[in-house]
């Protein structure tokens, strides 16, 4: 039995969400490694729709969950999920969530930044969710970052709150705003600290244990591997690694603890934010995909840009991401078109290319090279069994698979848990 890493094989809302409830059945607790309450992931059980930004998605099930060292973490956020999901019945404690004391925070004045550097210019702009992200990351990787484990250490607090405004004011005064008062700031922080310190932890060492006892960890990633920091449509990107070699670092263990890596990918694209999407649809088909597929975005609330599968972006995620099978998700919400076209190739300034280019330019130049598929009128919603599925949409999923290079392992045909089809087990890989 081997551990499993899901991750996103697009831009984003693939159904991780989904696919991580699912799989947590089999799993002994559920972890994050990277990203933050940027990440939207809907879960629907037995009709109850849970929409989770920060926990992982295993505690819909009471799995234990981590929130490891890759996760920036907003603590007021954190603290309204924990009660927003506590009305939805499920109690979030201690003995079920804990949250790494080396985790960097998100703080007011990341989401400030954030925001005011969306607002500057249109040209610029990346269409970020707004929250912080960001920011939060380059104040980790520049070794000024307020962690978790700092809330309990007063003594240090002040010098750290200092030097950390000392560069935020400074980029306050050149914008026009408000500086921050560190004073503000600290109470601010010890309001929340008695909230939040109850689940930090040393998480790798806890995680260390669960190995050591043969425990099946199964680690949840957020975004898609097109919006990782180095391998995605840069600079319209995350600010963290989201390929799987993350899920090692961003929770304090080895490489080989990752086991199986599960790609998931819907059976069409869609993206939210700025950035290149060579498959994109403004078409009436576009229209079809957003309204039946409900793509708009669980965290702003955004539409979502829809088009056809890519395999060449897939293909070159999955490499990337050292992806051994895919989850694929929504293949019902293709039911009915009269037929259905997939990017085989990109052609750039005339010539046939088969992967995604690094450069920005590049990458909005490349058009989609299709290959069409016939469609099937028959309904593929809920079905549980490759019995229940059309010749045509079977077709069209191995299709997918040759030209991915990579098996579908998991078939997903409507949002609630149970309607799933299992292929191959990742943990039995
Ligand atoms: P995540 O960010 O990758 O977890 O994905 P999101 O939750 O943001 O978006 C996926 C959406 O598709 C959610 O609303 C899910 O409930 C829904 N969903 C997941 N799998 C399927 C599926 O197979 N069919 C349909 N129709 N909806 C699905
Ligand atoms: P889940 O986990 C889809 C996108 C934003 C923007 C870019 C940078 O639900 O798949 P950020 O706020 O991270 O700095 O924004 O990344 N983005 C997502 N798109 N799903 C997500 O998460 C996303 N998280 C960030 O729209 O284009
Ligand atoms: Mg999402």
């Amino acid at each position: 039995m081997s551990n499993v890493a899901v991750v996103g094989a697009q831009w984003g809302d693939e159904g991780k969400g989904k696919v991580v409830d699912w799989l947590s059945e089999r799993a002994d607790v559920v972890v994050r490694f990277q990203g933050g309450h940027n990440a939207g992931h809907t879960l629907v059980v037995d009709g109850v729709t849970y929409k989770l930004s920060l926990l992982p998605s295993g505690v819909v099930r009471g799995k234990p969950s981590f929130i490891g060292n890759g996760v920036v973490v907003d603590p007021w956020a954190l603290i309204d999920e924990i009660e927003r999901i506590g009305k939805l019945g499920v109690d979030i404690n201690p003995n079920i969530l804990a949250l790494a004391d080396n985790a960097s925070l998100i703080l007011p004045l990341h989401r400030d930044l954030d925001q005011l550097r969306e607002n500057a210019s249109e040209a610029g702009k990346i269409g970020t969710t707004g929250r912080g992200i960001g920011p939060a990351y380059e104040d980790k990787v520049a070794r000024r970052a307020i962690r978790v484990c700092d809330l309990a250490d007063l003594a240090a607090l002040d010098d750290k709150i200092e030097r950390l405004l000392t560069h935020h004011n400074a980029l306050r005064r050149g914008l026009g705003v408000a500086e921050i008062d560190g004073v503000l700031l600290k109470a601010e922080l010890l309001a929340v600290k008695d909230k939040v310190l109850p689940f930090a932890k040393p998480v790798w060492l806890e995680l260390d244990r669960l190995r050591r006892e043969n425990k099946q960890i199964l680690f949840e990633g957020a975004q898609g591997a097109m919006l990782d920091v180095d391998h995605g449509t840069y600079p319209f990107v995350t600010s963290s690694n989201t390929v799987s070699g993350q899920a090692a670092a961003g929770s304090g263990m080895g490489p080989s603890a990752v086991g199986f890596v599960l790609g998931i990918a819907k059976a069409y694209t869609t993206r939210v934010g700025s950035g290149p999407f060579p498959t994109e649809l403004f078409d009436k088909t576009a229209e079809i995909l957003t309204d039946r597929g409900r793509e708009f975005g669980t965290v702003t609330g955004r539409r979502r840009r829809c088009g056809w599968f890519d395999a060449v972006a897939v293909r070159q995620a999955l490499k990337t991401g050292g992806v051994k099978g895919i989850a694929m998700t929504k293949l019902d919400i293709l039911d009915g078109l009269p037929e259905v076209k997939v990017c085989v190739a990109y052609d750039l300034y005339g010539e046939r290319i088969d992967r995604l280019p690094a450069s920005m330019t590049e990458q909005a130049a490349v058009k989609p090279v299709y290959e069409t598929i016939a469609g099937w009128s028959e309904s593929t919603f809920g079905a549980r069994s490759w019995a229940q599925l059309s010749a045509n949409a079977i077709k069209y999923v191995r299709r997918i698979e040759e030209l991915i290079e990579t098996p579908v392992a998991l078939l997903s045909t409507s949002p609630e848990r149970e309607d799933t089809i299992l292929v191959q087990d990742p943990f039995a890989s």
